[in-house]
Protein backbone atom coordinates (compact mmCIF):
# COMPACT_ATOMS: atom_id res chain seq x y z
CA UNK A 1 0.00 0.00 0.00
CA UNK A 2 1.63 3.38 -0.92
CA UNK A 3 0.22 5.69 1.43
CA UNK A 4 -0.10 9.16 0.53
CA UNK A 5 2.13 10.36 3.36
CA UNK A 6 4.70 8.73 2.26
CA UNK A 7 4.80 9.90 -1.23
CA UNK A 8 4.64 13.34 0.72
CA UNK A 9 7.92 12.62 2.50
CA UNK A 10 9.60 11.24 -0.61
CA UNK A 11 8.65 14.78 -2.26
CA UNK A 12 9.62 16.57 0.45
CA UNK A 13 12.92 14.45 0.36
CA UNK A 14 13.50 14.46 -3.43
CA UNK A 15 12.56 18.33 -3.21
CA UNK A 16 15.27 19.33 -0.54
CA UNK A 17 18.18 17.31 -2.26
CA UNK A 18 17.13 19.44 -5.33
CA UNK A 19 17.58 22.39 -3.92
CA UNK A 20 20.35 21.68 -1.79
CA UNK A 21 21.61 20.61 -5.47
CA UNK A 22 21.10 23.80 -6.94
CA UNK A 23 22.04 25.67 -3.83
CA UNK A 24 25.49 24.42 -4.02
CA UNK A 25 25.96 25.07 -7.06
CA UNK A 26 25.24 28.71 -7.08
CA UNK A 27 27.05 29.42 -4.43
CA UNK A 28 30.36 27.92 -5.58
CA UNK A 29 29.57 29.90 -8.65
CA UNK A 30 28.68 32.83 -6.24
CA UNK A 31 31.60 32.40 -3.84
CA UNK A 32 33.86 31.64 -6.77
CA UNK A 33 32.90 35.05 -8.38
CA UNK A 34 32.44 37.38 -5.45
CA UNK A 35 33.94 36.21 -2.40
CA UNK A 36 37.30 35.38 -3.46
CA UNK A 37 38.23 38.14 -5.80
CA UNK A 38 37.02 41.13 -3.94
CA UNK A 39 35.91 41.45 -0.41
CA UNK A 40 32.65 42.13 0.32
CA UNK A 41 30.85 44.79 2.70
CA UNK A 42 28.08 43.18 5.09
CA UNK A 43 24.71 44.69 3.46
CA UNK A 44 26.10 43.26 -0.07
CA UNK A 45 26.30 40.06 1.81
CA UNK A 46 23.11 40.05 3.34
CA UNK A 47 21.48 40.54 -0.23
CA UNK A 48 23.35 38.07 -1.47
CA UNK A 49 22.05 35.74 1.46
CA UNK A 50 18.67 36.45 0.82
CA UNK A 51 18.93 36.39 -2.30
CA UNK A 52 19.98 32.59 -2.12
CA UNK A 53 17.64 31.55 0.48
CA UNK A 54 15.10 32.80 -1.41
CA UNK A 55 15.94 31.00 -4.70
CA UNK A 56 16.13 27.53 -2.60
CA UNK A 57 12.73 28.58 -1.49
CA UNK A 58 11.58 28.54 -4.87
CA UNK A 59 13.64 25.73 -6.25
CA UNK A 60 11.76 23.76 -3.11
CA UNK A 61 8.33 24.66 -3.96
CA UNK A 62 8.90 24.67 -7.49
CA UNK A 63 10.42 21.17 -7.20
CA UNK A 64 7.82 19.71 -4.78
CA UNK A 65 4.89 21.03 -6.60
CA UNK A 66 5.92 19.25 -9.82
CA UNK A 67 6.29 15.97 -7.67
CA UNK A 68 2.79 16.00 -6.19
CA UNK A 69 1.19 17.64 -9.21
CA UNK A 70 -0.58 14.93 -10.64
CA UNK A 71 -2.06 14.11 -7.24
CA UNK A 72 -3.40 17.60 -6.79
CA UNK A 73 -5.16 17.22 -10.26
CA UNK A 74 -6.65 14.10 -8.91
CA UNK A 75 -7.97 15.77 -5.95
CA UNK A 76 -9.82 18.37 -7.94
CA UNK A 77 -11.14 15.62 -10.19
CA UNK A 78 -12.58 14.14 -7.44
CA UNK A 79 -13.96 17.11 -5.71
CA UNK A 80 -15.18 18.10 -9.79
CA UNK A 81 -17.44 14.87 -9.41
CA UNK A 82 -18.33 14.97 -6.06
CA UNK A 83 -20.08 18.31 -7.10
CA UNK A 84 -21.52 16.74 -10.14
CA UNK A 85 -23.13 13.90 -7.53
CA UNK A 86 -24.52 16.89 -5.62
CA UNK A 87 -25.97 18.71 -8.15
CA UNK A 88 -28.22 15.17 -8.64
CA UNK A 89 -25.89 13.50 -11.29
CA UNK A 90 -26.48 10.71 -8.91
CA UNK A 91 -24.44 7.49 -10.61
CA UNK A 92 -21.33 9.82 -11.61
CA UNK A 93 -18.14 8.15 -11.29
CA UNK A 94 -14.87 8.88 -10.64
CA UNK A 95 -12.37 7.07 -12.54
CA UNK A 96 -9.73 5.06 -9.77
CA UNK A 97 -6.29 5.76 -10.26
CA UNK A 98 -3.59 4.17 -8.19
CA UNK A 99 -3.75 2.20 -4.92
CA UNK A 100 -3.26 5.05 -2.27
CA UNK A 101 -6.16 7.13 -0.09
CA UNK A 102 -7.20 9.16 -2.78
CA UNK A 103 -8.01 6.15 -4.79
CA UNK A 104 -9.80 4.39 -1.83
CA UNK A 105 -11.69 7.93 -2.00
CA UNK A 106 -12.72 7.58 -5.36
CA UNK A 107 -13.72 3.90 -4.70
CA UNK A 108 -15.95 5.15 -1.68
CA UNK A 109 -16.95 8.30 -3.63
CA UNK A 110 -18.09 5.75 -6.70
CA UNK A 111 -19.48 3.46 -4.10
CA UNK A 112 -21.94 6.30 -2.56
CA UNK A 113 -22.75 7.28 -5.83
CA UNK A 114 -24.07 4.11 -6.88
CA UNK A 115 -26.21 3.70 -3.56
CA UNK A 116 -27.95 6.84 -4.12
CA UNK A 117 -28.55 6.28 -7.33
CA UNK A 118 -30.04 2.96 -6.50
CA UNK A 119 -31.71 4.22 -3.65
CA UNK A 120 -33.13 7.32 -5.96
CA UNK A 121 -34.41 4.81 -8.76
CA UNK A 122 -36.05 2.13 -5.98
CA UNK A 123 -37.81 5.31 -4.57
CA UNK A 124 -38.96 6.08 -7.83
CA UNK A 125 -40.85 2.94 -8.30
CA UNK A 126 -42.44 2.63 -5.47
CA UNK A 127 -44.19 6.35 -5.96
CA UNK A 128 -45.00 4.32 -9.68
CA UNK A 129 -46.21 1.70 -8.46
CA UNK A 130 -48.09 3.33 -5.65
CA UNK A 131 -49.68 5.92 -8.25
CA UNK A 132 -50.52 2.91 -10.59
CA UNK A 133 -52.60 1.43 -7.57
CA UNK A 134 -53.81 4.15 -7.00
CA UNK A 135 -55.60 4.92 -10.31
CA UNK A 136 -56.83 1.13 -10.88
CA UNK A 137 -58.08 1.26 -7.65
CA UNK A 138 -60.47 4.65 -8.33
CA UNK A 139 -61.55 2.34 -11.32
CA UNK A 140 -62.37 -0.41 -9.53
CA UNK A 141 -63.86 1.32 -6.76
CA UNK A 142 -66.14 4.04 -9.28
CA UNK A 143 -67.42 1.31 -11.29
CA UNK A 144 -70.00 -0.36 -8.18
CA UNK A 145 -70.17 2.85 -7.09
CA UNK A 146 -71.41 4.37 -10.26
CA UNK A 147 -73.84 1.88 -10.61
CA UNK A 148 -74.99 1.79 -6.67
CA UNK A 149 -75.76 5.71 -7.01
CA UNK A 150 -78.09 4.81 -10.39
CA UNK A 151 -80.16 2.18 -8.60
CA UNK A 152 -80.44 4.29 -5.58
CA UNK A 153 -81.87 7.13 -7.92
CA UNK A 154 -84.09 4.86 -9.11
CA UNK A 155 -85.37 3.73 -5.80
CA UNK A 156 -85.72 6.91 -4.93
CA UNK A 157 -87.79 8.18 -7.98
CA UNK A 158 -90.40 5.35 -7.68
CA UNK A 159 -91.79 5.47 -10.67
CA UNK A 160 -93.45 2.81 -12.05
CA UNK A 161 -91.27 -0.05 -9.64
CA UNK A 162 -93.32 -2.78 -8.43
CA UNK A 163 -91.88 -4.86 -5.34
CA UNK A 164 -89.87 -7.00 -7.46
CA UNK A 165 -88.04 -4.72 -9.22
CA UNK A 166 -87.63 -2.76 -6.10
CA UNK A 167 -86.27 -6.45 -4.60
CA UNK A 168 -83.93 -7.20 -8.09
CA UNK A 169 -82.30 -3.37 -7.33
CA UNK A 170 -81.83 -3.67 -3.73
CA UNK A 171 -80.42 -7.00 -4.22
CA UNK A 172 -77.67 -5.54 -6.77
CA UNK A 173 -77.01 -2.05 -4.71
CA UNK A 174 -76.68 -4.88 -2.10
CA UNK A 175 -73.98 -7.18 -3.85
CA UNK A 176 -72.51 -4.15 -5.10
CA UNK A 177 -71.81 -2.54 -1.92
CA UNK A 178 -70.35 -6.18 -0.48
CA UNK A 179 -68.12 -6.26 -3.30
CA UNK A 180 -67.14 -2.94 -2.29
CA UNK A 181 -66.45 -3.23 1.20
CA UNK A 182 -64.61 -6.47 0.14
CA UNK A 183 -62.50 -4.61 -2.76
CA UNK A 184 -61.37 -1.80 0.64
CA UNK A 185 -60.75 -4.14 2.87
CA UNK A 186 -58.40 -6.79 0.59
CA UNK A 187 -56.81 -3.37 -0.67
CA UNK A 188 -56.00 -2.83 2.61
CA UNK A 189 -54.55 -6.03 3.76
CA UNK A 190 -52.18 -5.77 0.04
CA UNK A 191 -50.86 -2.32 0.87
CA UNK A 192 -50.41 -3.44 5.00
CA UNK A 193 -48.46 -6.47 3.13
CA UNK A 194 -46.52 -4.44 0.84
CA UNK A 195 -45.37 -1.75 3.60
CA UNK A 196 -41.76 -2.29 3.87
CA UNK A 197 -41.84 -2.03 8.02
CA UNK A 198 -44.72 -5.17 7.89
CA UNK A 199 -43.65 -7.77 10.50
CA UNK A 200 -44.13 -11.69 10.30
CA UNK A 201 -45.79 -13.48 13.37
CA UNK A 202 -43.92 -16.34 13.00
CA UNK A 203 -44.51 -19.36 15.33
CA UNK A 204 -43.51 -22.87 15.23
CA UNK A 205 -46.32 -25.48 13.95
CA UNK A 206 -47.44 -28.50 12.13
CA UNK A 207 -48.43 -27.47 8.49
CA UNK A 208 -50.14 -30.78 7.77
CA UNK A 209 -52.53 -30.15 10.51
CA UNK A 210 -52.77 -26.15 9.77
CA UNK A 211 -53.44 -27.69 6.04
CA UNK A 212 -56.14 -30.17 7.43
CA UNK A 213 -57.60 -27.75 9.32
CA UNK A 214 -58.55 -25.01 6.57
CA UNK A 215 -59.26 -27.75 4.04
CA UNK A 216 -61.58 -29.10 6.86
CA UNK A 217 -63.91 -26.08 7.00
CA UNK A 218 -63.65 -25.29 3.14
CA UNK A 219 -64.98 -29.28 2.08
CA UNK A 220 -68.47 -28.85 2.66
CA UNK A 221 -68.40 -25.57 0.91
CA UNK A 222 -66.68 -26.81 -2.06
CA UNK A 223 -68.82 -29.97 -1.72
CA UNK A 224 -71.85 -27.84 -2.11
CA UNK A 225 -70.50 -26.53 -5.38
CA UNK A 226 -69.73 -30.27 -6.94
CA UNK A 227 -66.02 -29.64 -6.00
CA UNK A 228 -64.42 -33.12 -4.01
CA UNK A 229 -61.22 -32.76 -2.33
CA UNK A 230 -58.66 -35.21 -2.72
CA UNK A 231 -55.32 -34.61 -0.18
CA UNK A 232 -52.43 -36.16 -0.44
CA UNK A 233 -49.65 -35.43 2.82
CA UNK A 234 -46.56 -36.49 3.30
CA UNK A 235 -45.83 -37.04 7.37
CA UNK A 236 -45.89 -33.77 9.31
CA UNK A 237 -43.62 -31.45 9.66
CA UNK A 238 -43.15 -28.12 11.99
CA UNK A 239 -42.72 -25.00 10.33
CA UNK A 240 -41.91 -21.38 11.35
CA UNK A 241 -45.08 -19.16 9.71
CA UNK A 242 -47.19 -16.72 10.25
CA UNK A 243 -50.14 -18.72 11.25
CA UNK A 244 -52.97 -16.55 10.45
CA UNK A 245 -51.11 -15.07 6.84
CA UNK A 246 -50.96 -18.80 5.57
CA UNK A 247 -54.49 -19.53 6.51
CA UNK A 248 -54.97 -16.64 4.43
CA UNK A 249 -53.02 -18.03 1.51
CA UNK A 250 -54.75 -21.06 1.91
CA UNK A 251 -58.29 -19.33 2.31
CA UNK A 252 -57.74 -17.58 -1.18
CA UNK A 253 -56.51 -20.43 -3.18
CA UNK A 254 -59.43 -22.52 -1.87
CA UNK A 255 -61.99 -19.30 -2.70
CA UNK A 256 -60.03 -19.65 -6.26
CA UNK A 257 -60.52 -23.20 -6.66
CA UNK A 258 -64.33 -22.48 -5.47
CA UNK A 259 -65.04 -19.75 -7.92
CA UNK A 260 -63.47 -20.61 -11.41
CA UNK A 261 -63.03 -24.56 -10.86
CA UNK A 262 -65.15 -26.10 -13.46
CA UNK A 263 -67.78 -28.13 -12.01
CA UNK A 264 -68.26 -31.07 -11.50
CA UNK A 265 -64.00 -32.02 -10.72
CA UNK A 266 -61.66 -32.69 -8.16
CA UNK A 267 -59.28 -30.30 -6.33
CA UNK A 268 -56.42 -32.38 -5.42
CA UNK A 269 -54.11 -30.82 -2.37
CA UNK A 270 -50.65 -32.46 -2.20
CA UNK A 271 -48.17 -31.64 0.53
CA UNK A 272 -44.69 -33.13 0.25
CA UNK A 273 -40.76 -32.68 1.11
CA UNK A 274 -38.39 -31.47 -1.29
CA UNK A 275 -34.88 -31.04 -0.25
CA UNK A 276 -34.70 -28.65 2.27
CA UNK A 277 -38.27 -27.35 1.40
CA UNK A 278 -41.95 -27.97 1.91
CA UNK A 279 -44.18 -27.96 -1.23
CA UNK A 280 -47.65 -27.57 -1.15
CA UNK A 281 -49.96 -27.69 -4.39
CA UNK A 282 -53.35 -26.89 -5.05
CA UNK A 283 -54.69 -28.74 -8.35
CA UNK A 284 -58.19 -27.59 -9.76
CA UNK A 285 -60.13 -28.71 -13.36
CA UNK A 286 -60.71 -25.68 -15.66
CA UNK A 287 -62.63 -25.93 -19.12
CA UNK A 288 -59.78 -26.82 -21.75
CA UNK A 289 -61.01 -23.61 -23.98
CA UNK A 290 -59.70 -21.49 -20.94
CA UNK A 291 -56.82 -19.97 -22.02
CA UNK A 292 -54.98 -18.71 -18.48
CA UNK A 293 -52.16 -16.25 -18.97
CA UNK A 294 -50.20 -18.52 -16.18
CA UNK A 295 -47.67 -15.47 -15.24
CA UNK A 296 -50.37 -13.04 -15.13
CA UNK A 297 -52.28 -14.59 -12.39
CA UNK A 298 -50.39 -12.74 -9.48
CA UNK A 299 -50.02 -9.42 -11.04
CA UNK A 300 -52.61 -7.01 -9.09
CA UNK A 301 -55.90 -6.98 -10.39
CA UNK A 302 -55.30 -9.41 -12.71
CA UNK A 303 -58.67 -10.94 -13.08
CA UNK A 304 -59.36 -13.26 -15.91
CA UNK A 305 -62.14 -12.16 -18.53
CA UNK A 306 -65.09 -14.36 -17.39
CA UNK A 307 -64.81 -13.30 -13.89
CA UNK A 308 -64.10 -9.44 -14.72
CA UNK A 309 -67.69 -9.53 -16.30
CA UNK A 310 -69.15 -10.38 -13.27
CA UNK A 311 -66.92 -8.07 -11.00
CA UNK A 312 -66.90 -10.40 -7.93
CA UNK A 313 -63.35 -10.34 -7.50
CA UNK A 314 -60.74 -7.78 -6.66
CA UNK A 315 -58.00 -9.35 -8.26
CA UNK A 316 -55.80 -8.79 -5.38
CA UNK A 317 -56.78 -12.35 -3.88
CA UNK A 318 -53.31 -13.76 -5.71
CA UNK A 319 -50.91 -10.62 -5.44
CA UNK A 320 -51.82 -11.12 -1.64
CA UNK A 321 -51.05 -14.39 -1.62
CA UNK A 322 -47.41 -13.84 -3.30
CA UNK A 323 -46.89 -11.02 -0.77
CA UNK A 324 -47.62 -13.72 2.22
CA UNK A 325 -45.49 -16.26 0.28
CA UNK A 326 -42.21 -13.83 -0.34
CA UNK A 327 -42.25 -12.08 3.13
CA UNK A 328 -41.91 -16.47 3.99
CA UNK A 329 -38.88 -16.48 1.67
CA UNK A 330 -40.72 -18.75 0.00
CA UNK A 331 -42.15 -19.15 -4.20
CA UNK A 332 -45.39 -19.62 -5.57
CA UNK A 333 -46.58 -20.10 -8.85
CA UNK A 334 -48.45 -21.72 -11.03
CA UNK A 335 -48.60 -23.76 -13.88
CA UNK A 336 -51.52 -25.39 -16.70
CA UNK A 337 -51.52 -28.52 -17.88
CA UNK A 338 -54.46 -29.44 -19.97
CA UNK A 339 -57.56 -29.04 -18.41
CA UNK A 340 -55.71 -28.78 -15.29
CA UNK A 341 -54.34 -25.52 -13.15
CA UNK A 342 -51.65 -26.17 -10.62
CA UNK A 343 -50.18 -23.69 -7.42
CA UNK A 344 -47.25 -24.74 -6.23
CA UNK A 345 -45.79 -23.04 -2.73
CA UNK A 346 -42.78 -23.35 -1.89
CA UNK A 347 -41.58 -22.75 2.07
CA UNK A 348 -37.56 -23.04 3.09
CA UNK A 349 -37.31 -25.47 6.48
CA UNK A 350 -35.77 -24.66 8.91
CA UNK A 351 -32.48 -26.69 9.22
CA UNK A 352 -33.42 -27.24 13.30
CA UNK A 353 -37.02 -28.88 11.67
CA UNK A 354 -34.45 -30.66 9.06
CA UNK A 355 -32.44 -31.76 11.65
CA UNK A 356 -35.09 -33.14 13.77
CA UNK A 357 -36.70 -35.46 10.69
CA UNK A 358 -33.40 -36.74 10.25
N1 LIG B 1 -57.96 -21.97 -9.22
C1 LIG B 1 -58.18 -21.22 -10.31
N2 LIG B 1 -58.68 -21.76 -11.42
C2 LIG B 1 -58.89 -21.01 -12.53
N3 LIG B 1 -58.63 -19.70 -12.62
C3 LIG B 1 -58.11 -19.09 -11.53
C4 LIG B 1 -57.84 -19.81 -10.33
N4 LIG B 1 -57.32 -18.98 -9.44
C5 LIG B 1 -57.28 -17.77 -10.04
N5 LIG B 1 -57.73 -17.83 -11.29
C6 LIG B 1 -57.81 -16.68 -12.25
O1 LIG B 1 -56.91 -15.71 -11.77
C7 LIG B 1 -57.58 -14.47 -11.54
C8 LIG B 1 -56.96 -13.76 -10.36
O2 LIG B 1 -57.27 -14.39 -9.14
P1 LIG B 1 -57.22 -13.58 -7.79
O3 LIG B 1 -55.94 -12.84 -7.72
O4 LIG B 1 -57.55 -14.49 -6.67
O5 LIG B 1 -58.36 -12.49 -7.98
P2 LIG B 1 -59.92 -12.63 -7.88
O6 LIG B 1 -60.24 -13.97 -7.31
O7 LIG B 1 -60.30 -11.54 -6.96
O8 LIG B 1 -60.43 -12.44 -9.27
C9 LIG B 1 -59.02 -14.84 -11.36
O9 LIG B 1 -59.85 -13.77 -11.74
C10 LIG B 1 -59.17 -16.04 -12.25
O10 LIG B 1 -59.44 -15.64 -13.57
MG1 LIG C 1 -59.36 -14.73 -5.60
Amino acid sequence: MRRISVKLLLAVIISFLATNLIFILIARLVLSTYIQEEKMNIPAYNVLAFGLFFIAVVVFVFVFLVLIRSHIRYLKEISEQVQKISNGDLGATIHVRGKDELAELSQNINKMSAQLRAKFDREREIEQVKNELISSVSHDLRTPLTSIVGYLDLIKKRENIDNETLDSYLYIVDSKANYLTDLIEELFDYTKLTSPDFQLQRNEVDIKRLLQQVIGEYEPILKREGIDVHTDFACEWNVVIDVEKMVRVFQNLLENAKKYSKKPSVLEVNQKVQKDSIVISFTNSISISEKIEVEKLFDRFYRGDESRTDANGSGLGLAIAKQIIQLHQGEIRAKQQHDRLTFLIKLPLTQESLENHM
